[in-house]
C-alpha cells in the first residue's frame, strides 16, 4: 500500500515534472499571449549574429521557378532568410519554402514574402495615375483591398506599394506608378491605399503590409532619365516630396523603401537626414526600411562608397534595414560587427524592426497560406466590379466638339488602330499576375456594349511604331464607309514604368501619320489614349473631334469605355497631371511658383500654356457652380473656417462632379506656388439637383508653410480660396 502511495506520488511528480518541462520549453516568443516588445526581446536574446544578419536579408524566390527548377530554388534558400520577393502566383512554393524555415532553422523564424502588387494582383484595375483621376480615395482604398486579398490568399504578406513619388516629367517612366504632380494628391491616395492593405490591423485575415516608395524625391530624376542624380533643395523637400510619406506614416505604412536617386549628392539610400532624422526621429516610425533592388551594392557605382562593404555600411548606418537582393549585408555586416563599425545594438534595433512587423502581421502564429483553389482566390464578380468602377472613373474626357460623343446617331463605326485590339496595353507595366486573357479588348467591349445595335468595322491601321503603312489602306476603305472613326492609339504595356524614359512624349510619328490620312477622309474622329503617361498632343489633337484618355486602364478598362462611348456611363474623371503642350515645357505642373514678370518668359515659338492642365475633365453633362460663401472673411488663429460651394447639374443627364479647392498666398516670407491642392471631394448630381460642397480649412494646415526645416508657419495677412474661375479672398489677423 505504501509502495503504491509511493508510486502515485513518483508517477505525479514526474508527470508534473514533464508538463513543467514542456512549459518551460515554449519559449516565450512563440507565445502570442505575450506582448510583441517582450516576444521580440526574448528572441533577439536568443538569436546569433548570423541569425540576425540573415533577418536583414532578402532573396528573391521564383524568377526561374519552372517545374524542373523550382526543387533547386527552394533547396538554395537558406532557411533562416528573413525575406523573399515572391514572384510565385500560388501559395504551395511559399508553403513548401515556409516549411524549410519553420522546420529547419534553429529559431523557426517565418520568411516575410514581398511582391509588386501595385494596381492589382490578378485583377488588374488602372495604373495609379490613372486611378487618381477618379479623385475617388473610397474607391481606390477598395480595390487595394482586393489587391490585399487575392495577394495574401497566393502567399504574399507585403507589398512594395503604393508609390507616392510626386512625379511632374512625364518622360519619366515611373509616372504612371504614383498618383500624378500634386502633394496633396499623392498623400490623400496613398493614404488611401495603405488603408486597403493593411486595414485596422496587419493580423486582419486578407490584410498585407504595404511600402511607401521610393523615400525620397525620385521623382525628381534629372531629364526624366531613371536612376539619376536629383536636385532637390530641401525647400522643396519639404513642401513637395514629404508631405505624401508624412501622411502615409502617420497612417501606418509598416514599412518604407529607400530609393535610387542621388539627392543632392548624397544617394537616398544612405541619407541620414531623410531616413534617421526625420523618418525615425521626428516621425517615429517604427517599421523598417528595405533598399531598392540592388540599390545597397550601387552605392558604389554611384561614387559614394568605394566598395560593397563600405556601402554596407553606410546603408546600414544611415537606417536602411533590409537588403534587398544584393546581399552586402549578409557579406559584411558580421564581418563590421566584429571590426567595431557597427554596434550590436545598431544591429539588434535594426533586427527588432523586421520582426516587429513579422509579429504584427501573425506570421508567427500563421505562418502558412491555406490553399484554395484559385477560382476562390482570383477575379471575384466583385472584385471585377470594383476595378470597372475605377475604370469608368479614371477615364478623362479631354475634348468633345459639337457634343460628339456618346454615340446616339453613328450606326457604322470605323473602330481603328495599334491599341483597338490589344490586350497587353491595357494592362500596364507592373501588372503582377494580370494576363492579358483576362483582359477585355476595346474591340470586345464595343460588340457586348453595342451588340447588333451599329456595324462595327474593323482595320489595324498601324503598329505602335516602326514605318509600315502598308495597313493604311484598308483602315481608310472602312473609314470612308463609316459615319464616325474611333481611333485607338497609344503606348505599348512597356512604354512606362521602371527605367522606361522617353525622350519624346509624343506618340510615334507613324500613329500620328495614320492620324492625318485619317482626317483626310472628313469623318468625325474619336481619339481613344491608352497610355502610362501624359502624351504631347499637340499634332492629334487638331485632328480629333473627341478625345478620351484611359491610361492603362486594368482588365476591365475596355468595357468602361464602351459604357461611356454608349453613354452609359457619364465620364468624370479629371487629370492628375499636366498634360504639356510639347516636351519643351518641361517640367510644366499647375503649383508652380510665381515669376518676377508676369507679362514676359514665355516661349517665343510655343504657347507657354498647357495643352490640357492639372484638373481638366469634362462632362455629359454641365455642371454651374454658385459663388464661394466662407463663413467668414476676417479670422483668428485657431478659429473655424467653412467654405461652402453649391454645385447644380443643370445638363441633360445625371453625373458626377469633383470639386478641387485651391488655397493661394500672394505674399509670404517663403513664396508659395500660384495654387496648391487643399482639399477635394466628388459628388454625384442628378439632373436639376444641386449639392454643397465644403471645405473645413484648418488654418494651420491649409494656410500655413513650412520652412526648409520642416517647420510649420502661419502669417497673417491674406489669402484667397479657389474653386473653378473664382476666387474669394479671406484675412487672418493677429
Ligand atoms: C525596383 C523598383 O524600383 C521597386 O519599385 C520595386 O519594388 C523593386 N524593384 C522590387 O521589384
Amino acid at each position: 500500500m505504501r509502495l503504491l502511495v509511493v508510486s502515485i506520488l513518483h508517477l505525479y511528480i514526474c508527470a508534473h515534472t514533464v508538463l513543467w518541462a514542456q512549459i518551460q520549453t515554449v519559449p516565450v516568443y512563440k507565445d502570442h499571449e505575450i506582448p510583441v516588445e517582450e516576444r521580440i526581446t526574448d528572441l533577439l536574446s536568443e538569436m546569433t549574429l548570423e541569425e540576425k544578419v540573415w533577418q536583414l536579408t532578402q532573396y528573391t524566390l521564383g524568377i526561374n521557378n519552372n517545374e524542373n527548377n523550382i526543387e533547386k530554388t527552394v533547396q538554395e534558400v537558406p532557411a533562416e532568410i528573413g525575406s523573399l520577393i515572391y514572384f510565385e502566383m500560388g501559395p504551395e512554393l511559399r508553403n513548401r519554402v515556409q516549411h524549410q524555415a519553420i522546420e529547419n532553422s534553429r529559431l523557426g523564424i517565418p520568411i516575410l514574402f514581398g511582391c509588386d502588387v501595385i494596381h492589382g494582383f490578378r485583377t488588374i484595375y488602372p495604373i495609379p495615375l490613372g486611378q487618381a483621376c477618379s479623385w475617388n480615395p473610397e474607391l481606390v482604398e477598395k480595390a487595394c483591398a482586393v489587391a490585399a486579398q487575392e495577394a495574401k490568399m497566393s502567399g504574399v504578406d507585403w507589398t512594395f506599394s503604393p508609390m507616392i513619388d510626386v512625379a511632374r516629367d512625364g518622360r519619366w517612366g515611373r509616372v504612371a506608378e504614383g498618383y500624378g504632380e500634386d502633394p496633396l494628391t499623392n498623400a490623400v491616395f496613398g493614404v488611401a491605399s495603405v488603408r486597403g492593405y493593411q486595414g485596422n490591423s496587419l493580423s486582419d485575415k486578407n490584410k498585407i503590409a504595404a511600402c511607401l516608395k521610393h523615400y525620397i524625391g525620385y521623382g525628381a530624376s534629372e531629364g526624366g532619365r531613371d536612376y539619376v542624380y536629383t536636385e532637390v533643395s530641401r525647400q522643396t523637400m519639404w513642401d513637395t516630396y514629404i508631405p505624401p510619406y508624412e501622411a502615409g506614416i502617420k497612417a501606418g505604412a509598416a514599412t518604407v523603401m529607400s530609393a535610387f536617386n542621388n539627392i543632392n549628392g548624397i544617394p537616398a539610400t544612405v541619407n541620414k537626414y531623410t531616413l534617421v532624422e526625420v523618418l525615425k526621429k521626428r516621425w517615429k516610425h517604427l517599421g523598417f526600411v528595405v533598399s531598392d533592388w540592388d540599390a545597397v551594392g550601387q552605392l558604389v557605382n554611384q561614387g559614394v562608397a568605394e566598395s560593397r562593404k563600405e556601402a554596407a555600411r553606410m546603408a546600414f548606418t544611415a537606417g536602411v534595414e533590409m537588403n534587398m537582393r544584393d546581399n552586402c549585408y549578409r557579406d559584411y555586416l558580421p564581418e563590421l560587427v566584429k571590426e567595431g563599425k557597427i554596434s550590436l545594438n545598431q544591429i539588434d534595433d535594426a533586427v527588432r524592426r523586421v520582426l516587429r512587423i513579422k509579429f504584427e502581421l501573425g506570421l508567427f502564429e500563421h505562418p502558412y497560406t491555406p490553399t484554395v483553389t484559385e477560382d476562390k482566390r482570383y477575379l471575384l464578380p466583385e472584385s471585377k466590379l470594383v476595378a470597372m468602377k475605377l475604370a469608368e472613373e479614371s477615364i478623362v474626357l479631354l475634348k468633345n466638339k459639337k457634343n460628339m460623343l456618346p454615340l446616339f446617331k453613328q450606326k457604322k463605326i470605323a473602330l481603328i488602330g495599334p491599341v483597338a485590339k490589344n490586350k497587353g496595353c491595357l494592362l500596364g507595366s507592373w501588372s503582377a499576375h494580370g494576363k492579358s486573357s483576362d483582359v477585355t479588348s476595346i474591340y470586345e467591349a464595343l460588340m457586348l456594349e453595342f451588340e447588333n445595335k451599329i456595324q462595327l468595322m474593323y482595320a489595324f491601321g498601324c503598329d505602335f511604331e516602326g514605318e509600315d503603312v502598308l495597313s493604311f489602306t484598308e483602315a481608310l476603305n472602312i473609314a470612308k464607309q463609316a459615319d464616325i472613326i474611333l481611333l485607338c492609339l497609344g503606348e505599348k504595356q512597356r512604354w512606362s514604368g521602371e527605367n522606361a524614359s522617353r525622350s519624346t512624349i509624343a506618340l510615334p510619328r507613324i500613329q500620328e501619320q495614320l492620324a492625318l490620312e485619317l482626317k483626310k477622309v472628313g469623318k468625325p474622329i474619336v481619339l481613344i489614349l491608352s497610355n502610362g503617361r501624359p502624351l504631347d498632343l499637340s499634332r492629334l489633337e487638331p485632328l480629333s473631334d473627341a478625345i478620351l484618355e484611359i491610361w492603362q486602364p486594368g482588365i476591365n478598362g475596355a468595357q468602361a469605355l464602351a459604357g461611356i462611348l454608349s453613354g452609359r456611363i457619364n465620364p468624370s474623371g479629371k487629370l492628375s497631371i499636366t498634360f504639356p503642350y510639347s516636351v519643351g515645357q518641361i517640367p510644366i505642373y499647375y503649383n508652380r511658383r510665381k515669376a518676377a514678370r508676369w507679362d514676359q518668359g514665355f516661349y517665343m515659338d510655343i504657347t507657354s500654356e498647357p495643352l490640357f492642365p492639372f484638373g481638366y475633365g469634362l462632362s455629359y453633362t454641365e455642371f454651374k457652380y454658385g459663388a464661394i460663401i466662407p463663413s467668414a472673411t476676417t479670422v483668428k488663429r485657431g478659429e473655424k473656417l467653412l467654405i461652402e460651394v453649391c454645385v447644380t447639374n443643370t445638363g441633360k443627364c445625371d453625373g458626377a462632379e469633383t470639386v478641387h479647392w485651391f488655397i493661394s498666398d500672394p505674399y509670404c516670407s517663403v513664396t508659395r506656388p500660384v495654387k496648391e491642392l487643399k482639399y477635394f471631394e466628388k459628388q454625384f448630381i442628378r439632373v436639376g439637383e444641386t449639392k454643397t460642397y465644403r471645405f473645413e480649412v484648418d488654418l494651420e494646415r491649409d494656410l500655413g508653410f513650412v520652412d526648409e526645416t520642416g517647420k510649420r508657419f502661419l502669417e497673417t495677412g491674406e489669402y484667397y480660396i479657389l474653386v473653378g474661375d473664382q476666387q474669394v479672398k479671406v484675412e487672418l489677423v493677429d
